[in-house]
C-alpha cells in the first residue's frame, strides 16, 4: 500500500477560533455571521474526486483527517468525503490531497469546510455505505449541548443517505457522550446498535488521530456500529 510522508505537510500553528454560531444551522442564526462555513446545497463530484463519482464513505468531523487519508489509501476504489467545521483543518487535509495526487494517490479523498448542523443536502438518498462519526467534541456543560451535532435531524440525514445495508460507526472516549448518543438513537427509533469490543467485530483497521491519542495514553473508548432497522 502507498504511504504518505506527513513530514512534507507541516501542521498549521494558528488555531482559528470556531464561533458558537458555526455549530448551529445557518437558518437558525438571527444575524448573518461574517464567518461561517459555506452551505453546500449541491456539489459537482467531478470537482472533488478524480473519477467524478459520488462519495461512498463520509467522515463527519474528520479533524486533521488521519483516518480519512489512511482509509482512502487502503481502499483506492472508494470515494471518501470528510466534513470539518474547522477551516484550517479542512484546508490542511486538502493540502495533503493536492500534494499527493500527482503521485497518483488520494484521487478518492476530499475534505470540505462545512458544518454538519446544516444536514447533508449534497448527498443523494441511499448512496452511502459507511458513515464515520468519531470522537465528537463532548460539550460537557448542559448549556453547550446545542453544539452537539448528534441530533434527531442528524440521524434523519444519516438514515436518508445510508444504503439499506449501510453502517454508522461511532467512537467516543466520553461515557456521557456514549450514553447521550445511545439515548438519542433509542428515542429516534431508526437505528439498532451494537458495541464492538474486538477489532474483528469493528472491522476497520485505520485509526483516527484521537483514537491514537487514546491508545497512547491508555484512555478507554467505546466503539458502536449502528444499522437501519
Ligand atoms: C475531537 S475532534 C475528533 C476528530 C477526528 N474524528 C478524530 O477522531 O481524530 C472532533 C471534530 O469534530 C469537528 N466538528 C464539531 N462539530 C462539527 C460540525 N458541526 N460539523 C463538522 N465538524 C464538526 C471538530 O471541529 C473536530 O475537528
Amino acid at each position: 500500500m502507498d504511504t504518505i510522508d506527513y513530514t512534507k505537510y507541516p501542521k498549521p500553528r494558528s488555531r482559528q477560533h470556531v464561533s458558537p454560531n458555526q455549530y448551529l444551522p445557518k437558518d437558525r442564526i438571527r444575524i448573518e455571521p461574517n464567518y461561517y462555513p459555506p452551505l453546500r446545497p449541491h456539489l459537482d463530484w467531478s470537482d472533488h474526486f478524480t473519477n467524478g463519482q459520488a462519495p461512498e464513505y463520509l467522515d463527519i468531523g474528520c479533524g486533521m483527517g488521519r483516518f480519512l487519508l489512511e482509509t482512502a489509501l487502503q481502499e483506492p476504489s472508494v470515494n471518501l468525503l470528510g466534513l470539518e467545521v474547522r477551516e484550517y483543518a479542512a484546508n490542511w487535509i486538502r493540502g495533503v490531497i493536492q500534494g499527493e495526487r500527482p503521485r497518483g494517490i488520494l484521487g478518492n479523498a476530499e475534505a470540505l469546510w462545512y458544518s454538519v448542523a446544516n444536514g447533508l443536502p449534497f448527498i443523494e438518498r441511499g448512496t452511502i455505505t459507511k458513515i464515520f462519526y468519531f470522537f465528537p467534541d463532548p460539550w460537557f456543560k448542559k448549556r453547550h449541548h446545542y453544539r452537539r451535532a448528534f441530533t434527531h435531524q442528524f440521524l434523519d440525514e444519516c438514515a436518508r443517505v445510508l444504503r439499506s445495508d449501510g453502517t454508522l460507526y461511532l467512537m467516543t472516549d466520553v461515557p456521557d457522550v456514549d450514553e447521550y448518543q445511545r439515548e438519542t438513537m433509542t428515542e429516534h427509533g431508526v437505528f439498532t446498535f451494537e458495541e464492538c469490543s474486538t477489532d474483528e467485530a469493528w472491522g476497520l483497521s485505520a485509526r483516527t488521530d484521537q483514537e491514537n491519542f487514546s491508545l497512547r495514553k491508555n484512555i478507554p473508548y467505546v466503539r458502536v456500529k449502528c444499522r437501519k432497522r
